[in-house]
């Protein structure tokens, strides 16, 4: 049965939610949930933005069919070519052989790449500005080239001031029924799984998501159509001030996050103490995380929010602990810069983990290595604790 919500006189949500899923591009743990947004105007023309990922095509095609009535779909618009919007493409022009496809020419490109049906004779191609008029709207679309893949643009409906802006604005978790921003409550139920999906899907390319802010940032609009997650109909400065934080890697929040890699709780003793002495001299925005208990896109997400990192790792196999490792690794894939960075090695015989780990750090962009690296032989002995106090202090004194 269909399941659909009305966005404006004519336009509809038509997308759904996947709560089965455990890992988002196979990587990304999602408890939440995900869900895939498609859009239908019901114009002269009939249009689809987009489509949906294949474990919820069932849905999709009864909301499809129920808004299409007897009525044909003339256009098909791909804003982003990844399978988790456009999987059931092959089945939608099996059913809808007449639909024309529009997309710029990468778009078709990557569209031979994945699919066998006749293209050339249904694509509409288009570039950076053309418009598209289905009788009461007119569709112009904009070019968002690597936010997140090189096909990707969005489109912007001139008759409602809507934006459809493909992966951009989009968040992990299931919608429950709320599909809009005003229905629910965003920062304290949502901000969390937005930051984790902007900074693992899309953080690597702040250039192209700046690029994108600026392009928009002479249109009036008055809504925000994802791909995935709520749209958004009012507060729209306050979500663009994030993503303008996340896509210039500027932190958003004052603030300490230990990552500690621990395997018998002396360098997690280590973490702890360091916490209690910058809670001592009054910082109050201070969390840990055991880099084997917690999934690294947590912990990348977490980086982009602090203005302030401590590593702590253990030496393991004459290096920085593997956890940690790929974390470090992660964190550089994901290009973070403008970081105050403390460390903290331990090593019961050569410990070489602080060494490793400033190796890495040292070759991201405009991070700040404190000097002042502690080094721990096997656990924190009462002669250590002078270092404590002063890397804390360092901490702080570099806090703004
Ligand atoms: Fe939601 Fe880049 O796909």
């Amino acid at each position: 049965m269909h399941c659909v919500r009305k966005i404006n006189n004519d336009t509809f949500w038509i997308g759904g939610s996947d709560r089965r899923l455990a890992l988002f591009e196979n990587v990304f743990p999602i408890p939440r949930g995900i869900s895939y947004n498609a859009y239908y105007i019901d114009d002269e023309k009939t249009v689809l933005l987009d489509t949906v990922d294949k474990s919820i095509s069932g849905q999709f095609f009864e909301n499809l069919v129920y808004l299409l009535g007897e009525r044909d779909l003339d256009y098909l618009i791909v804003n982003h070519m990844e399978p988790d919007h456009c999987a059931v493409m092959g089945e939608l022009v099996l059913r809808y052989p007449n639909v024309k496809i529009v997309g710029n020419s990468k778009t078709i490109n990557m569209i031979k790449q994945f699919f066998d049906f006749d293209i050339d004779s249904r694509a509409l191609i288009v570039k950076e500005g053309d418009t598209l008029n289905t009788g009461r709207h007119t569709l112009k679309f904009i070019t968002a080239p690597m936010v997140h893949w090189p096909e990707v643009m969005v489109t912007y409906d001139i008759l409602d001031k809507v934006l459809y802006s493909a992966d951009a604005f989009g968040t992990f978790g299931a919608l429950n029924g709320n599909i809009f921003n005003d229905e629910i409550e965003f920062e304290k139920d949502w901000l969390n799984d937005a930051r984790r999906y902007y900074t693992n899907i899309v953080g690597k390319y702040g250039a192209q998501v700046m690029a994108l802010l600026k392009k928009v940032s002479t249109l009036d609009i008055a809504t925000i159509c994802p791909l995935h997650g709520p749209i958004w109909r009012n507060n729209i400065a306050w979500f663009i001030e994030k993503h303008t934080k996340w896509a210039t890697y500027a932190p958003e929040q004052n603030g300490v996050m230990i990552a500690y890699a621990s395997i018998y709780g002396n360098t997690e003793n280590a973490a702890n103490i360091l916490a209690c002495k910058l809670a001592n001299l009054g910082v109050k925005n201070i969390k840990l995380y055991d880099v084997s208990a917690t999934h690294p896109s947590v912990i990348v997400s977490e980086s982009f929010r602090f203005s302030h990192l401590v590593f702590a790792s253990i030496t393991y196999n004459a290096g920085i602990f593997c956890n940690m490792e790929t974390l470090l690794l992660d964190l550089k894939a994901h290009n973070l810069q403008n970081r105050t960075v403390a460390l903290i090695e331990n090593g019961s015989w050569a410990a070489t983990s602080g060494r490793q780990m400033k190796e890495i750090l040292s070759n991201m962009k405009n991070i700040n290595i404190l000097n002042d690296m502690i080094s721990i032989k096997s656990s924190v002995k009462a002669t250590q604790i002078d270092e404590f106090d002063r890397l804390a202090k360092a901490l702080i004194e570099t806090m703004h």
